[in-house]
């Protein structure tokens, strides 16, 4: 059968379960933007099944959580929450729990459910999405439950084509390539998301076109590591080549892309930004450390060095850029002296934003079987050192922002305060008085007030 065939079986199946009023899913989605974007893959198949979409667990026939794996404390939380679904499904017997996402495509969590989580229906990794009907209907007509993972073909390829459901009107996820070959030795993904695999730029350009004409506003390219975009296509194109492209479509838009990688972040894309019509002055391009020692023990494949070269040379060419990095504090054997150079790193640069995180061990990497003497106080210690000399940093980019109009997507109301809340292109959030008819359209806003990462302003 084909998975159109098992989604029209699911839809008459649920149809009947929910006695005639449409059948509801909850879809939680933990994680990266990744992560998000298959959520919207999953909510477009279960739309086309029928099924509407609630937050409320008690209104749901169908709870799916989207998994994240990338640290611990993603995983417990996950847990956690699943743990909490017992009492729902004891009052809604005919309830159907499913988890799927990063966590499940790991051997022991697998398990972990099946012993653990008895009242879980249906388990399936990030490699078979597009089989979701399917894998419904076994779940609703055999009285087994459900696990399911990618073998080794599907790891590999990439389905087009699957529906989609968005839930922003004006921001919008175009996945460009996925997994991650890297093998960063402290990450879990290029286990959990598997080898690199790139989409045609075709197939880009018109999920991106059509985009652009359903009047999305802020589009973000997406991949584990977005430089090396089309490594592996027969095609001749390489990220800059594939911005170049997509900044050619005519409309009122911005371009971002995450993440991107160090090692092969180059000129070729700096200058690619500098030229762009639309692609934002923003580049998350994350280090992890600044001490050459630790990016070698990471597998990060740069030194410190080559790493402030490619700043030097992106503030040169684009004076308004704004940078934002990932940072881990306390990798194994880190010493505090080594954690000094990434504060020295982050005053050097001036990060508009940082993400920082405290390292966390993942089953099956390297840097989990390495020595790791630091007690967890004193890396939430530095921590907090890292997170205090950031905030000093970001306040000063704002403050020096003071004065100059930006251009700002505007995103919301503040229901208490009713000023608008927006976006710089530089991705700064900017709070101001105006008609809610302007969210969703571009505003040139003046600054007028910085607090800390937050600016403030009038309508120019
Ligand atoms: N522990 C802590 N942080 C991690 N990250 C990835 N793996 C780990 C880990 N094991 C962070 C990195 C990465 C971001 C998405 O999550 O900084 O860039
Ligand atoms: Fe993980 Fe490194 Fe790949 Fe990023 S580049 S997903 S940190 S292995």
């Amino acid at each position: 059968m084909t998975q159109t065939q098992y989604m029209e079986d699911v839809a008459q199946i649920m149809a009947i379960r929910a006695r005639g009023s449409r059948p509801m899913a909850l879809v939680r989605t933990y994680g990266c933007q990744q992560n998000v974007a298959d959520g919207e893959k999953i909510k477009g198949q279960l739309e086309q099944m029928g099924f509407g979409f609630t937050e409320e667990e008690e209104e749901a026939d169908f709870i799916l959580f989207n998994t994240c794996a990338v640290r611990e404390h993603a995983e417990d939380r996950v847990f956690g929450n699943v743990g909490a679904l017992k009492n729902v499904k004891r009052r809604h017997p005919s309830l159907l729990v499913a988890l799927c996402g990063c966590m499940m495509e790991q051997e022991h969590v697998a398990e972990r459910i099946k012993k653990s989580f008895p009242y879980v229906n249906l388990v399936f990794g990030t490699h078979v999405i597009h089989k979701l009907p399917e894998l419904l209907f076994r779940t609703l007509t055999d009285s087994r439950r459900v696990f399911e993972r990618g073998d080794d073909s599907e790891d590999k390829q990439i389905v087009e084509g699957l529906p989609i459901h968005r839930d922003g009107t004006f921001r919008a996820w175009c996945t460009v390539m996925y997994g991650c070959d890297n093998f960063c030795s402290y990450c879990v993904v290029p286990y959990v998301r598997g080898r690199e695999r790139s989409r045609s730029s075709q197939a880009i350009l018109e999920e991106f076109t059509g985009l652009v004409r359903a009047g999305y506003k802020d589009i973000t390219l997406l991949g584990q590591n977005v430089n090396s975009y089309g490594k592996h296509l027969q095609e001749d194109v390489n990220f800059a080549k594939l911005l170049r492209m997509l900044d050619e479509v005519e409309g009122n838009y911005r371009i971002r892309f995450m993440t991107s990688h160090p090692k092969d972040a180059t000129r070729e894309l700096i200058d690619t930004i500098a030229a762009g019509k639309h692609i934002s002055h923003h580049l998350h391009l994350p280090f992890q450390s600044g001490n050459n020692r630790v990016l070698k023990e990471m597998n990060r494949g740069y030194t410190r060095e080559k790493y402030l070269d490619l700043i030097r040379y992106a503030k040169e060419q684009i004076p308004d850029l704004s940078l934002t990095s990932d940072i881990i504090v306390g990798f194994p054997g880190e010493t505090y002296e080594e954690f000094l150079d990434t504060v020295d790193l982050i005053r050097q640069v001036e990060f508009t934003s940082l993400y920082t995180f405290i390292y966390s061990p993942r089953v099956g990497t390297r840097a989990a079987k390495m020595e790791d003497p630091v007690p967890a106080e004193e890396k939430s210690k530095w921590f907090q050192e890292l997170c205090a000399e950031q905030e000093k940093i970001a306040a000063r980019r704002c403050a020096s922002m003071i004065g100059t109009v930006q251009r700002v997507l505007v995103e919301e109301q503040n229901a208490k305060t009713g000023l608008l809340a927006g976006r710089t292109d530089g991705n700064i959030v900017v709070d101001f008085p105006g008609a809610p008819a302007l969210i969703g359209t571009f505003a040139d806003v003046n600054i007028t007030e910085a607090r800390n990462w937050i600016l403030k302003g009038v309508l120019a």
